[in-house]
């Protein structure tokens, strides 16, 4: 069997773009070499897309030397032979694509548009449901579209509330109870979420929140939280969920430093408890959620629904990620599946979802040009 050229991109303009640098490395190492060729494509934080096998290695991302890297250029013109071009006019041949990116720029549908432009198969969710997934404020009037249990929230525009500030903390008071969350809508990994006690504080996190982004989520604090996660894989109507985790924080807000820095120093923080331990009956609700959360977005590949749970018995769906840290795999190993089929299995999805679509017709000839006239155009209405 030939083997196929495999695009892995990683990096990018996010707040998650060494954490991305991290899931793309791990796709490069994990995926199956006698079916794929990994190809990487970083892209930097100021923009430049890079290709080269030195960007397979970790030690070029620690010592910043990316000498060896070659530029990669892309051209719209499908008349090029091809449309990846390293150094302006190499063609590089590719495939399919698995985009490993986080956040904004790679999970947020931007990336995903060029894929489609470039009429390529891609990895895991398409442009609606990255956009969907990565605005919590577009997911959470989705998910209560299709009554999925959602904690208690308001949101704003950056300007509305810069406007007037003390009205809108005024009228946050009077629908929500201290303690607050706050968060910005599109963004991840805990950056820019601060959790408010009372009214000075809740101004203070407002600010914060806004430096991030222009939508803001106010969210009642659940006190007595335990998080449970649970991974979705599938495509349409043919899903299947992985096992579910209890990712443990050591303060009651999961950080930036509890996810990706405590976890792999010895003895602090944060630990994931791998399955979760938790009812039977409330595993079921949650696999359940999980699938509906996923359809109701109409994602993709695999993607990680996030759960909180209130003194142990009550649910609620946090959010969804389409692109989660480490594609998940950890939640699937316990299920019986590699991380090398869990990348064959995403990338055969990609491919699936890529075929359904070239059945669309995107021509229809209605001979209009030779039906108007050159006065008509004037007054033309569509
Ligand atoms: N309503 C809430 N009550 C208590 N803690 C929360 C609430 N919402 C979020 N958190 C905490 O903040 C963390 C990050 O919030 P989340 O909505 O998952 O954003 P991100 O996209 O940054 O991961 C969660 O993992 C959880 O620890
Ligand atoms: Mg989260």
């Amino acid at each position: 069997m030939e083997k196929k050229n495999c695009l892995v991109i990683f990096g990018g303009k996010s707040v998650e773009h060494e954490v991305s640098v991290i899931t793309g490395l791990q796709v490069i190492e994990n995926i199956d070499k006698d079916k794929y060729v990994a190809i990487p494509l970083y892209i930097t934080k100021d923009g430049q897309w890079l290709t080269g096998d030195c960007l397979k290695n970790i030690e070029t991302f620690r010592k910043k030397d990316f000498k060896k890297a070659k530029n990669i250029y892309l051209s719209f013109n499908k008349k090029d032979k091809s449309q990846l071009l390293i150094d302006k006019n190499k063609p590089l041949q590719i495939d399919i694509v698995f985009p490993a990116l986080h956040g904004t720029y790679g999970e947020d549908g931007t990336i995903q548009g060029v894929l489609e432009l470039l009429d390529l198969p891609y990895a895991m969710a398409n442009i609606g449901a990255s956009t969907n997934g990565m605005d919590k404020v577009m997911m959470k009037k989705i998910f209560s579209y299709h009554n999925l249990p959602l904690v208690p929230y308001k949101w704003y525009y950056r300007e509305n509330l810069e406007n007037n500030i003390d009205d809108k903390i005024e009228e946050i008071e009077k629908s929500l109870d201290y303690p607050l969350v706050v968060k910005p809508s599109n963004l991840g990994s805990s950056i820019g979420i601060t959790k408010a006690k009372d009214r000075e504080q809740l101004r203070k996190s407002l600010e914060i929140a806004m430096q991030y982004d222009s939508k803001i989520i106010i969210e009642r604090a659940i006190e007595k939280i335990r998080e449970i996660n649970c991974s979705v894989i599938g495509y349409h109507d043919d899903l299947e969920v992985s096992v579910c985790e209890e990712p443990v924080a050591i303060d009651n807000i999961l950080s930036f430093e509890d996810k990706y820095i405590r976890s792999n120093s010895k003895g602090k923080g944060f630990s994931r408890k791998i399955p979760a331990q938790i009812p039977e009956q409330i595993r079921q609700k949650i696999e359940d959620y999980a699938v509906q959360s996923f359809k109701a977005i109409d994602c993709s590949g695999v993607a990680r629904i996030d759960f909180i749970l209130e003194d142990n018995e009550k649910i609620y769906v946090n959010e969804i990620n389409t692109i989660p840290g480490s594609i998940s795999f950890y939640l699937w190993q316990p299920k019986g599946v590699s991380f090398k089929d869990l990348i064959t299995k995403i990338l055969n999805i990609a491919e699936k979802s890529y075929n359904e679509k070239k059945k669309n017709m995107y021509n229809f000839d209605a001979d209009l040009f030779n039906k108007i006239s050159r006065n008509s155009l004037k007054n033309l209405q569509k």
